[in-house]
């Protein structure tokens, strides 16, 4: 059984003035397999976040199937985690640890374990001695961390990540990405996490989805990373698929540029 599947998949937005507009995506489709790390890559305005609010059931497809773990997907779910791009959506009279806690608290979890999560979880994010902090005490990087971790104290089968880090400055994007990577090993689910950034699809991914420049966008190509991790930026196998996929993205822009 695949953690997601798109079967064909289209969608439509509703154009302005009631004209229908070109469905963003169009014949997508795709397979995420069981606690992979998948980037999904492509041009902005492609249909990237499109394809991650229908996994998340944030949206409806107009056309097509979407699968989670075989069941088709029915709306909003705490068993794929969202994280959107600068999300600050931490509660900032709550402590980090009260942050975390959120869920399982509307869960009812019992006390003893919701300590024990919250104890586990700021440590798998490196934050051991930073739970009694409020979100205005933590820097940027710390607040992404404290919003994985309260996704993650949900148990999601899969994280669903569209572009976390695009508005951290490079340094603590580059930590962020391998810490990341570290979580991911240790909580062992599913990410499906989306960038335009190629280079970070190539330092975070075990396979990288590119997309056709939109409209009607669907994958052009599924591509396997496979190197060892963490890794390293300045590998000669790394850079040489960093070559090779700025070319297709860039016949994939020139493309759409030569449309009337
Ligand atoms: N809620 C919406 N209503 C109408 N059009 C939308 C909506 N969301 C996205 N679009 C359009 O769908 C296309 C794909 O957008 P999006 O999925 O946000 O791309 P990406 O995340 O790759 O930048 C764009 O042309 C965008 O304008
Ligand atoms: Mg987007």
């Amino acid at each position: 059984m695949h953690a997601a599947e798109f079967g064909r998949v289209e969608k439509a937005y509703p154009g302005r003035d009631g004209r229908p507009a070109p469905p963003a995506i169009a014949d997508f489709t795709l397979a995420i397999r069981e606690q992979e790390f998948f980037c999904l890559l492509g041009p902005s305005g492609c249909g990237k976040t499109t394809a991650l609010t229908l996994l998340a059931g944030f949206e409806a497809p107009t056309a097509g199937e979407i699968l989670h773990r075989g069941t088709p997907v029915q709306g909003p779910g705490a068993d794929r985690g969202v994280i959107f791009q600068g999300d600050d959506s931490l509660m900032p009279w709550l402590t980090a640890r009260d942050n975390i806690l959120l869920g399982p608290r509307i869960r009812r979890m019992p006390r003893d374990l919701q300590q024990e999560r919250a104890e586990r979880l700021l440590a798998l994010v490196g934050l051991k001695d930073h739970g009694h902090k409020y979100p205005r005490e933590l820097s940027g990087g710390m607040k992404q961390r404290i919003q994985i971790a309260r996704v993650l104290a949900n148990e999601p089968d899969m994280l669903l990540m569209d572009e976390p880090f695009a508005a951290l400055d490079a340094q603590t994007r580059a930590q962020m990405q391998e810490e990341l990577v570290r979580i991911w090993s240790g909580a062992r689910t599913t990410v499906l996490f989306i960038t335009h950034d190629v280079q970070e699809a190539l330092v975070l991914a075990d396979r990288v989805g590119l997309m056709r420049a939109g409209p009607a966008s669907a994958i052009r190509d599924v591509l396997a990373v496979d190197l060892p991790r963490p890794r390293d930026r300045t590998d000669p196998s790394l850079v040489s698929l960093y070559r090779h996929i700025q070319g297709i993205l860039a016949e994939e822009v020139a493309g759409r540029e030569a449309l009337p």
